[in-house]
């Protein structure tokens, strides 16, 4: 829990950050996730809240064909990473019916869409904010000590992996299309970590005409990049136990963006879902006019969030640079 609370502390709104402690074992018994829409499986689903996915044509590539309540149109980026760890299943949104008994005991997910780490994202968006989800955490350990006894869930807390996804919707959705917010934060104090300027909503409203990344968005992710490797390294040297790397989901995506042929994709600017110039949750739905038939060449879905295919790729050089949490 300490560890947890440090990261929560420290993260800020990342898109991609895993503290892990483990203890020289090869195999974790259990993967928690917390943060936004870029890792939520469907928590959103029965919550009252704008933030949702859980409708055609989002899930359309996942192995049901069905909706789930990801921002995605197949898997997405941490479903790869549950894989490669070896878990037989993915840990259940831990608000959903499958979140009960046995199933708790690999981990859950406790991400909300729209959540970031500033809690006024979420409240904006009627979503459920960061800290409630911690508490929801608080609730899920005391439900495995219930299922599995004092020892076991112990066990299952210290040496689970724990990931944390946030920024994307607090920076873009907030800092640069709300006004009102926007008087309240300077970029200086809610950055990210992601080429926030290269998703194609970014585009659309901040291009001024152009079709290029926008280059403010960017330098404010790479600003923000720069300060939280600072933070590791201090919080490396102050508890020099805790295992943790700040996964760079900059330069990946960015690299797709750039190079997408090197990774098969031909269309970086436009989303495969609607016109995929603004489309996102409820926007883009099973009538939006223009969804692509095949997204396997798109870098991202909907406006907002990569597709599978990227999640895929991102997902490749994430745990390439989180090996030394598992090894
Ligand atoms: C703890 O885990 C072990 C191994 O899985 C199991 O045999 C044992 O019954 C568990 N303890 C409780 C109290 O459920």
């Amino acid at each position: 829990m300490k560890s947890i609370s440090i990261m929560l502390i420290l993260a800020f709104q990342l898109w991609f950050c895993i503290v892990g402690i483990s203890h020289g074992q090869s195999i974790v018994p259990g993967f928690m996730i917390f943060g936004d829409s870029v890792v939520d499986t469907g928590n959103n689903n029965n919550q009252l809240t704008l933030v949702k996915a859980n409708f055609r044509p989002y899930g359309r590539d996942f192995g049901s064909h069905l909706p789930t309540g990801r921002f995605c149109n197949g898997k997405l980026a941490t479903d790869f990473t549950v894989e490669t760890l070896g878990f037989s299943s993915y840990p259940p949104a831990y608000f959903s019916s499958e979140a009960q008994g046995e199933n708790l005991l690999y981990g859950a997910n406790f991400a909300l869409a729209a959540s970031g780490y500033w809690d006024k994202t979420a409240i904006l968006y009627g979503a459920v904010p960061l800290t409630r989800q911690l508490r929801n955490f608080e609730e899920y350990q005391a439900r495995i000590k219930a299922i599995a006894g004092e020892e076991n869930a112990t066990e299952l807390i210290r040496e689970s992996i724990y990931l944390l996804s946030a920024g994307s919707s607090d920076y873009v959705q907030n800092y640069y299309i709300n006004p009102l917010i926007n008087k309240l934060k300077t970029p200086d104090q809610v950055t990210s970590l992601a080429p926030l300027g290269c998703l194609p909503a970014s585009i659309t409203l901040f291009g001024k005409d152009k079709n290029d990344c926008v280059t403010r968005l960017n330098s404010d992710a790479i600003g923000f990049n720069y300060k939280l490797k600072a933070a590791a390294e201090a919080l490396k040297k102050s508890h020099p136990d805790l295992k943790l790397v700040v996964f760079d989901i900059y330069n990946p995506l960015l690299d797709l963006v750039q190079n997408p042929s090197k990774y098969g994709f031909f269309e970086t600017r436009k989303a495969c879902c609607g016109t995929g110039t603004i489309e996102t949750s409820l926007l883009c739905n099973a009538i939006s006019i223009g969804t692509c038939s095949d997204a396997s060449g798109y870098v991202f879905w909907d406006s907002f969030h990569p597709s599978e295919a990227a999640n895929k790729a991102l997902a490749g050089a994430l745990l390439l640079q989180g090996i030394e949490l598992i090894s």
